[in-house]
């Protein structure tokens, strides 16, 4: 079973455009609205792979309900505190031409410190029963960046692995929690770790370092020219495809996805490179924020290639 915990839920609504066009009259050429979260993107792609998974985090009192029903269309099972006020809206703009997306993120409604209190026993509760935690995403008003510290501290007890993608102050204070796998992008893993690096040598390098401080295996995805993932042992590339993409955002997630399912078939590690792949490829090609199948994914997966990268 793998448990996501989602702190910050919102509404994606998703416009497609041929060319953006900063200050001018632009044409939307396809507009849809997901309920979306990074953890929750994560968990809808695991279960459209087929793995048992289930989400906890917080939701909103007044308009909740739309996340709720989603997970209930997917037959996810949930568990949420909920929060005075709206589940916030994050309108993202794709520019088809350049393959670039602009996006607007409204924040969260506030979060108090008993709301933290209450999610952190319904973690515990659930803790139990996973065999792997992802703690996704960005954090609402009134919670602090030690919040995912404090959740992997809480998980330490438990047989689970956690997964941590997050980024800045979040990802800085998570991984001194020495959680088992971190997948921060490219930009994340430079601005958090004050790193200029950019050949795949230099990203493995202050990857393995990152290894040195406790985290199993580090991640790191590299938009369209793909990924790299290593532990201490071993460092391997994955270069990207190419891909008709049609929706940007969710691939992260998806990738993550990919890698837990790989992980919970006791996988080894270039193979859960493989399997995130192959799932972040399969979102791509779906319009906004709409996670792999598993058509896509085996599709996929035949075409991912790996190697090794020497240190
Ligand atoms: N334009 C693209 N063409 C082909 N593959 C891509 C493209 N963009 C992303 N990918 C694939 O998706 C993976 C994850 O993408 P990316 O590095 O953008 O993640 P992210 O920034 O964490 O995304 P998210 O917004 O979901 O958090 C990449 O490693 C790559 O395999
Ligand atoms: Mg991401």
């Amino acid at each position: 079973m793998i448990t996501t915990i989602n702190l910050n839920p919102c509404i994606d609504k998703s416009m497609s455009v041929s060319a953006f066009r900063y200050g001018g009259l632009n044409r939307v050429l396809q507009t849809r609205s997901d309920v979306s979260g990074k953890a929750i993107n994560v968990c809808i792609a695991v279960r459209r792979l087929g793995c048992g998974t289930e989400c906890l985090g917080f939701n909103y009192n007044e308009n909740g309900k739309e996340l709720e029903e989603t997970l209930m269309f997917y037959g996810i099972p949930y568990e949420f505190v909920m929060v005075n006020g709206k589940l916030r809206t994050n309108t993202k703009i794709l520019d088809r031409e350049k393959q670039t997306l602009t996006e607007f993120n409204e924040s969260g409604g506030k979060v108090t410190d008993e709301d933290i209190l209450h999610l952190k026993k319904v973690v515990r509760r659930h803790a139990a029963k996973s065999s792997a935690v992802v703690i996704a995403g960005s954090v609402p008003v009134g919670v602090g960046t030690g919040i995912y510290r404090e959740l992997i501290e809480e998980l330490a007890e438990f047989p689970v692995k956690v997964i941590l993608d997050a980024e800045g102050d979040l990802l800085q204070e998570g991984v001194n929690a020495s959680p088992y796998l971190i997948k921060p992008n490219l930009y994340e893993l430079q601005t958090t770790f004050g790193s200029s690096c950019s050949t795949k040598e230099e990203v493995c390098s202050l990857a393995r370092e990152i290894t040195g401080r406790g985290v199993e295996i580090v991640c790191v995805s590299l938009g369209k020219e793909g990924a790299v993932i290593c532990d201490r042992q071993d460092a391997y590339f994955a270069p990207g495809l190419d891909l008709e993409v049609k929706g940007i955002q969710g691939a992260g997630d998806s990738m993550v996805a990919g890698m837990c399912v790989a992980m919970e078939k006791g996988l080894p590690m270039q193979e859960m490179l493989r399997y995130g792949m192959a799932a972040s490829a399969g979102s791509l090609v779906l319009e906004g924020t709409q996670m792999c199948g598993r058509e896509q994914f085996d599709l996929y997966l035949k075409k991912i290639k790996t190697e090794r990268i020497r240190l």
